[in-house]
């Protein structure tokens, strides 16, 4: 099985890390059993392929991808081709921005859609083909996400947010959140959360701008889609953003984002984010309808309420609660989406919530600093990290 990819851009072409695509297209190959064959893959420009369509297709201007199967026609002393895959990444680029999503993941797509044709799948022949071909599609790229993250543990992001409630409480300068998330990073966690709440009840904008020049791992800003935060993201500039839903009188976040009842409004948040190089994850319900929608605006991660499966009365209550967190866990992953999970997880319940495969990163807060108050916070740490499967 080999993977030959060639490049022929414009110069104002985009580019992209062909060694991910190489990789993406080997195991396709090996999804699908054709292990004995080799596949040619042009990235291209615009002018590129459609000077290919008008020869080989006679259609008029570039398209997005063309596939040309050479299913009888033996290398040169090496192994069978399969065909040629070509993708004009001037059209990814621009359907990638439409879709709010990337340039790589529109390549992915691209690439399944030829590499089905290259198998003998044709759209164009009836709608019952177009219908097994996108179901095809559909799976493979499911299978691929799946392949990618096999094997991956999940991670520990802790959330400070309480270190400067308790800070809060006496208007003083201690505890510091700052210099507890140096603890929480030296202890194993890979990422810090915090939450700069409208009414700044704890986490305040020194505490933010401190932690960006100081955190090492990855700092994720949980946020409303206020105009305020919104401003203050886009300049401080934290690895990624939570959009989270915000009332003033709660204590917590009570519930997930209600993304598919102001898809607009988050849609045009996600495309403000995703121009500064900052990925969005959308804390949602274990809900399917949410989850679509979170795909739908561009989003990159979800994070998984589990605040009702971790408050569950009774055992039947919290199977029930955990099903759902599990399947929308599966559901978000198979759309393509990153996923996280986090809320009430505690030192008894996380355990199975970290099983969950599909699950890349959980975030926990108040459990680890309750415990912390008794054990300290670097030892709180590494016990929740001892919970999460190796
Ligand atoms: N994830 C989100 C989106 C949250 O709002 C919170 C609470 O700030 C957490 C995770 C962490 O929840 P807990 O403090 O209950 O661990």
């Amino acid at each position: 099985m080999a993977v030959l990819i060639a490049q022929d851009l414009a110069p104002r072409s985009p580019t992209l890390a062909v060694a991910a695509v190489r990789r993406e297209a080997e195991i396709l190959l090996r999804l699908r059993g054709v292990v004995d064959r080799e596949l040619s893959l042009l990235l291209t420009s615009d002018d590129r392929i459609a000077e290919l369509n008008r020869t080989w297709r006679n259609k008029p201007g570039p398209t997005n991808v063309l596939a040309f199967p050479m299913a009888d026609e033996a290398g040169q002393g090496g192994p069978a081709m399969l065909g040629d895959v070509i993708i004009s990444l001037d059209t990814a680029a621009r359907e990638a921005a439409a879709e709010h999503i990337t340039l790589h993941q529109r390549v992915t797509v691209l690439l399944i859609h030829g590499l089905v044709h290259l198998l003998g799948y044709d759209h164009e022949r009836s709608e019952p083909e177009q219908v097994l071909m996108e179901d095809e599609e559909q799976r493979l790229l499911s299978a691929l996400h799946r392949e990618k993250r096999r094997g991956k543990m999940v991670r520990l992001a802790v959330n400070v947010d309480h270190v400067a409630t308790l800070r809060q409480a006496r208007g003083g300068a201690e505890p510091d959140p700052v210099q507890a998330a140096g603890i929480c990073e030296l202890a194993g966690a890979v990422g810090i959360v915090v939450h700069l709440r409208e009414d700044r009840r704890h986490m305040q904008d020194r505490d933010v701008i401190l932690l960006r020049q100081t955190v090492k791992t990855k700092l994720n800003l949980e946020m409303a889609a206020s105009a305020e935060i919104i401003a203050i993201a886009l300049k401080l500039k934290p690895d990624m953003v939570t959009m989270v839903p915000e009332k003033r009188q709660e204590l917590t976040t009570e519930g997930g984002l209600n993304v598919a009842g102001q898809k607009k409004k988050l849609a045009s948040v996600v495309a403000r984010m995703t121009k500064a190089g900052i990925p969005v994850s959308m804390f949602v319900d274990p809900d399917p309808r949410q989850i679509r929608a979170a795909g739908e605006i561009g989003a990159t991660f979800v994070e998984i309420h589990t605040g009702r499966y971790c408050d569950a009365k009774t055992t039947a209550e919290r199977e029930r609660e955990f099903d759902l967190v599990a399947q929308a866990a599966t559901t978000a992953f198979e759309a393509g989406l990153r996923v996280n999970a986090g809320h009430g997880l505690d030192y008894l319940n996380t355990a199975p919530v970290a099983a969950l495969g599909a699950i890349e990163e959980l975030s926990i807060g108040h459990a680890i600093m309750a415990r912390a108050i008794l054990v300290g916070l670097d030892q709180a740490v590494r016990e929740m990290l001892a919970l999460l499967p190796r």
